[in-house]
């Protein structure tokens, strides 16, 4: 298993280019299902999860090819409507061919996705909107059967503006006869980019970005070219390298829409932040100040993806933050690993309290994809060395995090 040796306390600086967002990515490779066609998707980051959805495709009879960052698929001969277990499994959100495969293919086979890294994924809600709309599902031995002959379209209402059932309900009704409505939707800017790649393909999407999404079904769809948004988590992680090391860098490609909430966040604490077109500049302060209270919360609130790198960062604050999670039970699995490094982190359920000063390097271990990204922030920040194990974590959302950061200017290796 690889692991980085980090040496702490060096300056960052230069600038970066932003890759592909992998959580918008991944629904639209399985939009690409329903094309039925040739497409192409440019700046694909070549992560291990978007390598799994590759496996995907193909079980399902797709071709799918990553040249640099250019993904092309073609889904003219997809003969299959189920999923393998051990494939499901390596990625919870596979979940999403679940509408894919059954708006394509008329049924699907796939099991549930049970506990992953960031404790039981439910996906009740994905359920009970899809069977709202006629698809008879049955759930058994912890696999999932779905019929779509007798789906129709309707209006569907979520008690959640869950994120993977908005796409599921979208990808199962573009092809349905008639309008679907989807009221208190999630609002994610990767559902956006997912839905502008289906109106490219020929689908008739209204609303994406807005709690109420509308579909109007159409009978045919075709192949398209797409370019995928930047990685908004990843842009917040380095803007968090880059506090921990008090230091000033320039990312390209990204978007200040999609980065409000730590932005704002960052000014509090005394960052300079300034855009120019695609582009952001960050100078952190010599002495961050602590943050009163992050709550997280659905887009435009502040993200959950990006809460472990920003409470890395808040560990070398001045004065006390808190932080309230209110999305995933199990995003704090970092904290007793933080508190290797001298973290001073109380926490109890949903609420930490952190206690700013100066950390120090030790051997860690990343428990999941943010919190590896989260550990590597902080032991950059920390002095002396750092050894961080499961770094096939971080893999899963960064590309080669540790060339990128070195390119900064960062001692950090991978062995
Ligand atoms: C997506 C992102 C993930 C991000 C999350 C929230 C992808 C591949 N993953 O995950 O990185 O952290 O959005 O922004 O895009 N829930 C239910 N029942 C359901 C579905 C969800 O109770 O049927 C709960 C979940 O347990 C969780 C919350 O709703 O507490 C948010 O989940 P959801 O928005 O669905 O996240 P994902 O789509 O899984």
């Amino acid at each position: 298993m690889d692991r980085y040796i980090i040496n702490g306390g060096r300056k960052l600086g230069g600038r970066l280019r932003v890759h592909g967002a992998k959580n918008a990515v991944l629904p639209i490779m399985a939009a690409a299902v329903l094309s039925g066609d040739r497409c192409s998707l440019y700046d694909c980051p070549d992560l291990s999860d978007v390598h799994h959805t590759i496996k995907i495709l193909r079980t399902l009879g797709c071709s799918a090819e990553l040249n640099g960052d250019i993904l092309e698929i073609n889904s003219d001969s997809i003969n299959s409507w189920e999923i393998p277990e051990d494939l499901m499994r390596e990625m919870r959100s596979s979940i999403i061919f679940l509408g894919a495969i059954a708006g394509k293919m008329g049924r699907v086979r796939l099991c549930a996705p049970g506990g992953c890294e960031l404790g039981n994924r439910p996906i009740d809600l994905h359920l009970k909107a899809l069977r709202q709309l006629g698809m008879e599902i049955r759930e058994e031995n912890g696999f999932i059967e779905a019929i779509a002959d007798k789906m129709h379209s309707g209006d569907v209402h979520l008690s959640f503006p869950s994120v993977g059932a908005t796409e599921n309900i979208i990808l199962a009704a573009v092809g349905l006869k008639g309008e679907t409505t989807i009221s208190n939707a999630a609002r994610e800017p990767e559902i956006t980019d997912m839905c502008d790649f289906l109106n490219k393909m020929g689908a008739d999407i209204e609303g994406a970005g807005s709690e109420n999404i509308r579909i109007n079904g159409v009978a045919h769809l075709h192949g398209a070219n797409h370019k995928i948004m930047p990685d908004r988590i990843v842009a917040a992680t380095f803007m968090c390298a880059a506090m921990t090391t008090k230091s000033e860098i320039e990312l390209l490609n990204v978007r200040s829409s999609h980065l409000g909430a730590i932005v704002s966040a960052f000014r509090d604490s005394g960052a300079k932040i300034e855009f120019f077109k695609d582009n952001m500049y960050i100078r952190a302060p010599e002495k961050a100040r602590s943050i009163d209270m992050i709550k997280t919360q659905v887009y435009p609130g502040f993200p959950t993806d990006a809460q472990s790198p920003v409470m890395a960062a808040l560990c070398f604050a001045e004065g006390t933050s808190v932080i309230v999670e209110n999305i995933f039970d199990s995003r704090y699995k970092i904290i007793p690993e933080l508190r290797k490094m001298g973290a001073d982190i109380l926490q109890d359920g949903r609420v930490a309290v952190i206690k700013g000063h100066d950390l120090c390097g030790a051997h860690i271990k990343a428990m999941d994809l943010r919190g590896g990204a989260a550990l590597t922030v902080a032991a950059l920040g920390a002095s002396g060395q750092t050894v961080l194990n499961g770094v096939h974590y971080i893999d899963r959302g960064y590309v080669s995090l540790e060339k990128q950061l070195k390119s900064l200017g960062a001692d950090i290796e991978r062995i």
